[in-house]
């Protein structure tokens, strides 16, 4: 199989579950946002190559790829910082690199799964959120480049499953999180964290009331895997993420627990767009897929902060993205 963005977070990820499941893995990065240290498990591991490619350009290394059964495209900034920073060129994964994993799967014949967002909801006007619910999206505004992309690429594939007959999916993937995330990458999780780690305030935006709901990173590596091999209709488009819902206020005080500090807060301006609501509605991921989160906010938080206390020369990766 192709996996687009195999050196990030998820994708890294995902390549050790496929690899440990028997596949093949041709990973494509283009190491903008990921990290080769990311696949350290993957590269020692006989059924494990390593492309690196933008997959916005013309994918001309597909040229020597055996044919592959499953594209998966998880190339894409994904936190706020990220997508801020690069706004031009997380349009253009989106949108050619999407269109490009559509040609792959229109020639070659393989199943291509591509990781969409929550973001898609924007600031939801309907709660909690299910796969028909439109969305609330800003198309101008700061956020803009990952929804409306994230948007386009899911109006691409699932217009490409009526013209063209390719088998695609599509998953909403909702706030993911464990080791692996970037120390300074924006993302409440990881600043709470890292703030808790070093006995400094946590920076709560707005008045901390806003709700989230997080997914460890091995259910949602579950419920992508069944996804990917699932005899699922083709053009399925299905969420994946944890319904139990906390403020960001009780995850601050959580992860102040857990690291053995007294919870110490800043407040800060609520960026604009900020949805004030986010939780998946998983029905369908459990009708079709079986598949429900198992672990628990509090336990995956363990893993988690563990790993940001090892994350060696963490402070310094901070300093330099700030
Ligand atoms: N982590 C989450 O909570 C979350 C939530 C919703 C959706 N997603 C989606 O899942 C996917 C992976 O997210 P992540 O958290 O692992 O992010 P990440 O930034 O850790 O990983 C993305 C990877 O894609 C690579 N990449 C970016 N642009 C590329 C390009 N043009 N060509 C080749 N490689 C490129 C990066 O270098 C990185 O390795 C993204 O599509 C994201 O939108 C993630």
């Amino acid at each position: 199989m192709v996996l687009c963005g195999a050196a990030g977070f998820l994708g890294s990820h995902l390549a050790d579950r496929l690899l440990a499941d028997g596949d093949r893995v041709t990973g494509i990065d283009n190491l903008a946002t990921g990290s080769r240290a990311n696949l350290a498990t993957a590269d020692n591991h006989p059924h494990f190559r390593f492309i690196e490619a933008d997959v916005s350009l013309p994918w001309t290394w597909a040229r020597d790829l055996d044919t592959p059964d499953l594209i998966a495209h998880f190339a894409s900034p994904a936190s706020p910082v990220d997508y801020g920073r690069e706004p031009l060129a997380t349009m253009a994964v989106n949108a050619l690199g999407a269109m490009h994993g559509v040609e792959l799967a229109r020639a070659t014949g393989a199943r291509l799964l591509f990781a969409s967002t929550s973001e898609v909801y924007g600031d939801p006007l309907e709660h909690p959120q299910p796969e028909t619910y439109w969305g609330n999206v800003n198309p101008t505004g700061e956020r803009a480049c990952y929804d409306e992309s994230k948007r386009y690429a899911e109006a691409y594939v699932t217009s490409a499953v009526r013209k063209l007959g390719i088998d695609a999916r599509i998953v909403r993937i909702f706030n993911t999180y464990g080791p692996r995330m970037q120390p300074g990458d924006g993302r409440v999780i990881p600043n709470f964290c890292m703030a808790a780690l070093r006995g400094e305030p946590l920076v709560i935006y707005g008045d901390g009331r806003q709700t989230r709901s997080f997914c460890y990173i091995t259910d949602l590596i579950e419920g992508v895997v069944r996804l990917a091999k699932a005899q699922a209709r083709s053009g399925s488009v299905v969420n994946i993420g944890n319904p139990d819902e906390f403020t960001i206020i009780d995850l601050a005080a959580i992860i102040a627990q857990i690291a053995g500090v007294p919870l110490k807060v800043v407040k800060a301006e609520l960026p604009p767009d900020d949805p004030a609501r986010r939780r998946p509605t998983i029905d369908l991921a459990r009708s079709l897929l079986d598949w429900e989160p198992k672990v628990a906010l509090r336990d995956g938080l363990v893993l988690t902060l563990e790993y940001f206390r090892g994350a060696a020369g963490a402070s310094d990766v901070l300093a330099s993205r700030i």
